[in-house]
């Protein structure tokens, strides 16, 4: 007779949703990643694969599909008769579905990324994110998530992409709401919503498309790739719709949360500041050590399986959703030596802060530099600005832990 005690559940120990995790994580984390390299969690239906070298291989290797409508429990996949814009970009010419067609629009797609383009739009963004500390002004206190990281990511974007200012309030919903298009966790009719305001926002990315084609500019995301459109057969207009969507799908939720996750970090650790800001290699180290410490994600990166197939030694079946967890692996002491403390000239090699291999985020260099650029304005403005208070964390929001607001006392008014 074995003398071994039967696992606990992991779902009685491992459970995102919760405030206790929202409060602290790390014990949670823990507690899967020791549960081994692909482990079945059963209140999402979904494997999670938790350790390094297997989260990289399939980040590389690709053998897992990034198609959300190859998920057993997604919605059916429309007929094309039944398709309208959001179906259009989205399963059309999608840069999520096919693996040969995505490389080959990351690779004809890469000039509008390049660091002259990069560079250009930082400059644009540079008197965006002043005029928003000037109409700041010098309260002694001011909520950090309202007055400045919300408005950030919208603007961003419509810079990086050109769209003119007159359109930018028909752009505002899809920005805010886009991820909800295809989170099976809301009501029907919100996600309804969410689709009815993409078709919209498509109708306006049109338009600006066919004004920028009468009236040519440089150095934007859209003149680049409208120059890659005229170069390339296999590129058209509906891969630079896909492309914007793409970009407010990936750049809006995440840089409005890293935005406040390295305000909190770096204000709980004031003596750090000036190492992290230094450069703006020092501070990719140091948005890095954010992302770590604070461990902020739920529920990682989602792929399906396109088959049944055997993974790490389990049998997965076709349609399931394996949740890539790279946070977990942080917490490791093998990896980075007392995890729990926050340290911003850590090494990360490798870096996976961004992704790794085919689907690397396009966005990591101008998402670290309007990060960099946002704390080093706020750093100038209000030198000895502190948390007012410790902020509570939302655990309503499903993917990150968010918090309710970030409540910062400038003491710009003390001698
Ligand atoms: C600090 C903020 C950001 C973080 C931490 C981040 C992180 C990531 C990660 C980890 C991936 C890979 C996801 C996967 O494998 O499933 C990714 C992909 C992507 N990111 Fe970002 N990102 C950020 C900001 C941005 C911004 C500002 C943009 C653009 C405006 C952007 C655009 C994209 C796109 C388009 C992809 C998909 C790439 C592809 O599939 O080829 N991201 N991002």
């Amino acid at each position: 007779m074995s003398s071994q005690q039967p696992l606990a559940k992991l779902e009685d120990l491992f459970n995102p949703h919760t405030q206790a995790y929202c409060d602290n994580p790390v014990p949670q984390c823990r507690a899967v990643y020791g549960r081994g390299r692909l482990v079945f969690y059963e209140p999402w239906q979904a494997w999670i694969m938790t350790q390094l070298d297997d989260i990289m291989d399939c980040w590389r290797e690709e053998y897992l599909s990034s198609d959300y409508y190859d998920w057993e429990l997604a919605p059916e996949r429309p007929p094309e008769s039944e398709w309208g814009n959001f179906e259009r970009a989205l399963i059309g010419h999608s840069l999520v579905a096919d693996h040969d067609h995505h490389r080959l629009v990351r690779k004809v797609a890469a000039p509008a990324f390049s660091r002259h383009v990069v560079d250009e739009i930082q400059r644009r963004i540079e008197p965006d994110i002043k005029r928003l500390f000037d109409q700041l002004g010098t309260p002694d206190v001011f909520d950090f998530k309202d007055e400045i990281a919300q408005h950030i990511p919208f603007i961003s974007i419509n810079r990086m992409i050109g769209v003119p200012e007159k359109y930018w309030e028909d752009i505002k919903p899809v920005t805010m709401r886009f991820t909800e298009t295809w989170n099976p966790t809301i009501p029907a009719e919100q996600r309804a919503t969410a689709v009815a305001e993409c078709n919209n926002a498509i109708e306006v990315f049109k338009k600006v498309i066919a004004d920028r084609r009468e009236n040519p500019q440089d150095g934007d995301f859209l003149s680049v790739l409208i120059k890659v459109e005229a170069e390339h057969e296999n590129f058209d207009e509906w891969d630079i719709l896909t492309l914007l969507l793409a970009l407010i799908g990936a750049g809006s939720d995440t840089t409005l949360m890293a935005l406040q996750w390295t305000t909190y970090a770096l204000l709980k650790h004031p003596d750090q500041i000036s190492t992290a800001l230094a450069t703006p290699e020092s501070f990719a180290t140091a948005f890095s050590e954010v992302g770590r410490w604070g461990v902020i994600s739920k529920m990682g990166f989602a792929r399906y399986a396109p088959k049944d197939m055997e993974i790490l030694g389990q049998s997965v079946k076709r349609g399931q959703m394996v949740l890539m967890m790279p946070h977990l692996y942080e917490l490791d002491p093998a990896y980075f030596p007392e995890p729990e403390t926050f340290d911003v000239t850590r090494t990360f090699d490798p870096d996976i802060r961004f992704g790794y291999g085919p689907r690397f985020c396009i966005g990591a260099s101008l998402a670290k530099k309007q990060l960099h650029m946002t704390m080093s304005e706020m750093i100038k403005r209000f030198p000895n600005i502190e948390l007012a208070q410790e902020p509570e964390r939302d655990a309503t929001d499903h993917n990150a832990i968010a918090f309710k607001n970030l409540l910062l006392r400038t003491n710009c008014h003390k001698n």
